[in-house]
C-alpha cells in the first residue's frame, strides 16, 4: 500500500514500512531485518554501542539537536542502583506529527531502539511516555510490547545474554508541558507535570531520583539502523554537522502536506515546490516556520537559500527544532497566526514562573487587540519588551518559545501589524 504522500527524493530508513500493517507485528518487523541490531548490540560492550552512536553524529530529534552519544555518556560510569531510560513520545508541538506515525506503523523499531539504548546506558527499565491523545498509537505499541515480552526480547535474560530490561508504556493526560523532560519525569512519578530546576540534570538525578536519560521517539528509532550498519553508514546521509535523515512534518498551504523522510541539508525550496507540490494556483510563499511553533518565523527572502539542517536554518534566521515545517502562502494573516500560537502557550504554561504565566497572557491579549483593529504602534514595543523579559528568565524554555514568534513576526512582518493598527485608526476616525 502506498503511504500518502511519498516522494522519490525521500530516503526512507525510519519510515520504511509505513502504511503496511504487517510492520506492526513482530513477524513483519523481523521480515525487514528487525531485532538483528538488538542481538548485535547486546553482545557488544556498552561503551562500543555509545561510540558507534557518537560516530554516527546522531543528534536528538526532540528539538534541541543535542548529540545523542554524548548525552548517553553523561550517565554514571559506576552503577550504584536502578537507572532509567525515558522515551519522550509526548509529541504536542503544534505542527509536529512524526512520532505518532513511528509509534503506529513501526512500534518494534522503537522498542528495539529503546532496548539498545537501555543496554548502552545500563538502564534497568524503559518508560515510553506517550501523549494522552494517542489512543490508537498506544494500543498498537502496547500490543507490540506484549509480543516482544512473549518472544523474550524484553524482560529477564534477553536473548540468553543475561541482560534484564523491563519496558512500560505510560500514557500522559494530554499536557504540552509534559513533553519537557523534567515535567515528563514528574508526571511519570505521579506528580503534577511541572518542569524542575536544572541542575541537577537527569543523568545525575532523574526519574524516581535515579540517573535517567530522556530521548525522543525519532532519535531512538534511528539507533537500530546505526548499530546494524555503522556510524559511518549513517553519515552518508546529511551534512558534516547534521548527519542522517530527518522526518519533516510539513503542514500548511502546500498541495501535498505530510511526513517526508529526507537527508538533513535538503533545500527548503525543494521541499516546498518539488516534494510538496508548491502552492495552489495563483498563490505564493509568504512565510515559513521551519521547526514547530517554538522557533522564529522566516520570510520569503530568508527561505530562498535555506537548507534544512541544524546550521542552515540558524543561518537563515531560525532553528530546525523538530523539523515541523509550517508553510504559509500570501493569503495568511500573520498576526492572527502568531496570536493563535501565543494563545496555545498561554493555555499550556504550567504557571510556575511569573514571566511565562503573566507574559503569555498579556501577549495574547495585546495581539488580540491588534487583530481586532484596537491596537497602537506602542503595542508592538510593549510586545517586544515583554518578549525580552520572558526570554532566559524562566525554569524551562516554554516562555522563550512563546516570545520567539512574536519578536520575529514584528521584525519581519511589521507592515502586517501596521495595516491592522492603521485600519483600526481609520475606523476610529470615521
Ligand atoms: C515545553 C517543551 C515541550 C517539549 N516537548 C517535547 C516533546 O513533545 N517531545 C520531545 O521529544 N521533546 C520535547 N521537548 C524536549 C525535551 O525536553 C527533551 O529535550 C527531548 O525529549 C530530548 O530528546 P532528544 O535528545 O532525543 O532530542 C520539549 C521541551 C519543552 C521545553
Ligand atoms: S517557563 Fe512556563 S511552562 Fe516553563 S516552568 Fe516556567 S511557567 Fe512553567
Amino acid at each position: 500500500m502506498a503511504f500518502p504522500y511519498e516522494h522519490e527524493r525521500e530516503v526512507r530508513i525510519l519510515s520504511r514500512g509505513w502504511g503496511d500493517p504487517r510492520t506492526r507485528t513482530l513477524e513483519g518487523w523481523k521480515a525487514l531485518g528487525g531485532y538483528q541490531a538488538l542481538e548485535k548490540a547486546l553482545r557488544m560492550p556498552r561503551g562500543e554501542v555509545i561510540d558507534e552512536v557518537k560516530a554516527s553524529g546522531l543528534r536528538g530529534r526532540g528539538g534541541a539537536g543535542f548529540p545523542t552519544g554524548v548525552k548517553w555518556s553523561f550517565m554514571p560510569k559506576e552503577k550504584t542502583g536502578p537507572q532509567y531510560l525515558c522515551c519522550n513520545a509526548d509529541e504536542s508541538e503544534p505542527g509536529t506529527f512524526k512520532d505518532r506515525e513511528l509509534l503506529r506503523w513501526t512500534p518494534h523499531q522503537l522498542i528495539e531502539g529503546c532496548l539498545i539504548a537501555a543496554h548502552a546506558i545500563q538502564a534497568d527499565h524503559v518508560f515510553i511516555y506517550c501523549r494522552g491523545e494517542f489512543f490508537e498509537a498506544v494500543q498498537v505499541l502496547a500490543r507490540a510490547v506484549e509480543e516482544a515480552y512473549e518472544a523474550g526480547l524484553i524482560g529477564k535474560d534477553i536473548l540468553g545474554t543475561g541482560i534484564d530490561i523491563e519496558l512500560t508504556v505510560h500514557s500522559g493526560a494530554g499536557a504540552y508541558i509534559c513533553g519537557e523532560e523534567t515535567a515528563l519525569m514528574n508526571s511519570l512519578e505521579g506528580r503534577r507535570g511541572l518542569p524542575r530546576i536544572k541542575p541537577p540534570f537527569p543523568a545525575a538525578v532523574g526519574a524516581f531520583g535515579r540517573p535517567t536519560t530522556i530521548n525522543n521517539v525519532e532519535t531512538l528509532c534511528a539507533v537500530p539502523h546505526i548499530v546494524q550498519h555503522g556510524g559511518a553508514w549513517y553519515r552518508e546521509q546529511g551534512t558534516e554537522k547534521s548527519s542522517g535523515t530527518k522526518l519533516f512534518c510539513v503542514s500548511g498551504h502546500v498541495v501535498r502536506p505530510g511526513n517526508y523522510e529526507l537527508p538533513l541539508g535538503f533545500p527548503l525550496k525543494d521541499l516546498i515546490y518539488d516534494v510538496c507540490g508548491g502552492f495552489r494556483p495563483g498563490r505564493s510563499l509568504k512565510a515559513v516556520i521551519p521547526g514547530g511553533s517554538s522557533v522564529p518565523i522566516l520570510n520569503a527572502a530568508e527561505c530562498e537559500d535555506c537548507t534544512l539542517d541544524y546550521e542552515g536554518v540558524v543561518e537563515a534566521g531560525s532553528m530546525l527544532g523538530c523539523a515541523s515545517v509550517i508553510i504559509m502562502d500570501d493569503t495568511t494573516d500573520i498576526v492572527k497566526q502568531v496570536r493563535r500560537m501565543v494563545d496555545f502557550y498561554a493555555h499550556e504554561s504550567c504557571g510556575q514562573c511569573t514571566p511565562c504565566r503573566e507574559g503569555t497572557q498579556w501577549m495574547a491579549r495585546i495581539l488580540r487587540r491588534i487583530e481586532e483593529g484596537r491596537g497602537t504602534e506602542e503595542d508592538m514595543d510593549t510586545l517586544l519588551d515583554l518578549g525580552d523579559q520572558m526570554t532566559g528568565t524562566t525554569i524551562c524554555v516554554l516562555s522563550d518559545s512563546a516570545a520567539a514568534p512574536v519578536a520575529s513576526s514584528i521584525a519581519k512582518f511589521r507592515d502586517d501589524y501596521l495595516a491592522l493598527i492603521r485600519r483600526g485608526e481609520r475606523v476610529g476616525a470615521a
